[in-house]
């Protein structure tokens, strides 16, 4: 049999022995000691399957990269995805999901905390054609979590009653980072995830056009051996965005809201810099509300930097950059502001109507042009 369209000529002369049946897209970033060990517990649990395994490397600074490319080049059932520049856990797994064929995908971790045992159940309950998703789950009996500290366990708990309210099916590990899917499942979802920050089970389940057949299946979730964990607080940030995205993100964007809620709180800092001024010294008003609105542009940059853009975070001395890119936009943004604002009560002299237009329109600007110039993406 010929391979696609292939001249005879140009036909790869060794075959794989079959094309693989099941892909498994391991995310990973500072792994290198857990590659070999986790490559081979796969291979051994996955005897007899027709499977390959796509690791997706955001550019580790360990060569887990290297090491696993060095494995490709003698095993053909692994791949290396490498991504420069580029950071997220959840845009890797679609990514490595994207990168391979087979007609079901599994996603796993790169520590070994997630138990590879459980991979020729997950496939035999897919194969049965029953089920879109197989989860492996902490949260069903005969299943369990490590033993976290209080604040952890607390704060899964936290998301997962919050991850109720964005998934329409109730799942007992909705946080779960291990599962496997049909890939037509997958295909469904794919353009309307959001890829923001670590859950993507929960991303998929709440983009899925109709609600999927799904299974848990109890595992231990075991302790990580070598290397470190990467939540931090960025990553609840990113679940946070995740979960408003999908409750309103089809409305308006989740970053304009951040930002809008900023600029109001920017309002507040404005207004009591200026009671402040007036109430301590008075040279002149004008002098004093200008202060204050240096201030509040300032408050305003290190606010939405702390928050509306904490993924793209400006440290260090490019905070000066920032803040003078920051002020230049927000300049602009207080003439058109003015501008449309006299223009409409000049049109029709309704004083509400008028600012709140003047002022949508300079938010508007801000937040574009402070993506582009200050928060522009490394
Ligand atoms: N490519 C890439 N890019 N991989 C990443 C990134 C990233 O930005 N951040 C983390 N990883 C990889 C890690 O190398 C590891 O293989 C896996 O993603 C999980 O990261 P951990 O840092 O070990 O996560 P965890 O143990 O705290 O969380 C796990 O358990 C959760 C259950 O509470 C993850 O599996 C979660 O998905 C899971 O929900
Ligand atoms: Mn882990």
């Amino acid at each position: 049999m010929t391979l696609l369209e292939l001249p005879d000529d140009a036909q790869p002369e060794l075959l794989p022995a079959a094309a693989p049946e099941l892909s498994v897209v391991i995310p990973t970033l500072n792994e290198r000691d857990n590659i070999v060990p986790l490559f081979g517990k796969i291979a051994q649990a996955l005897r007899g399957t027709a499977w390959e395994v796509v690791f997706v490397d955001d550019d580790s600074r360990d060569g887990t990269a290297d090491l696993v490319r060095e494995i490709a080049r003698r095993d053909a059932r692994v791949r290396c995805v490498h991504r420069v520049g580029r950071r997220g856990l959840s845009t890797a797994r679609i990514e490595g999901t994207l990168a391979s064929a087979a007609p079901f995908v599994a996603v796993m971790d790169g520590d070994m905390q997630h138990d590879e045992r459980l991979l020729p159940d997950m496939l035999a309950t897919l194969r049965s054609g029953s089920y879109d998703l197989v989860i492996g789950s902490r949260n069903v009996s005969g299943g369990r979590g490590i033993d976290w500290d209080g604040r952890r366990v607390q704060m899964s708990g936290l998301a997962t009653r919050l991850s109720r309210l964005v998934c329409r099916v109730d799942i007992a590990d909705p946080m779960s980072g291990f599962f496997m899917m049909r890939r037509d499942a997958f295909e469904a979802a794919m353009r309307r995830l959001s890829g923001q920050g670590f859950k993507i089970l929960l991303d998929i389940l709440s983009s899925s056009p109709r609600p999927l057949r799904l299974k848990e299946l109890a595992y231990e979730f075991r302790p990580r051996r070598f290397g470190q964990s990467k939540l931090d607080s960025l990553v609840v940030w990113e679940f946070g965005m995740l979960i408003v995205d999908k409750l309103i993100g089809h409305i308006v964007p989740v970053r304009f809201v951040l930002f809008a809620f900023v600029g109001g709180v920017g309002l507040f800092v404005q207004l009591a810099v200026l009671w402040l001024a007036l109430a301590t010294f008075v040279p002149s008003f004008a002098v004093v509300q200008s202060v204050a609105v240096i201030v509040a542009i300032a408050s305003n940059f290190l606010l939405n930097n702390l928050l509306t853009y904490r993924d793209q975070r400006i440290r260090g001395w490019r905070l000066i950059r920032g803040l003078a890119t920051f002020y230049v936009v927000c300049c602009v943004g207080a003439v058109a502001n003015v501008d449309v604002a006299a223009y409409l009560f000049h049109q029709r002299p309704v004083w509400w109507i008028a600012g709140t237009a003047g002022a949508l329109v300079g938010a508007v600007w801000n937040y574009a042009l402070s993506s582009v110039f200050t928060w522009k993406r490394r």
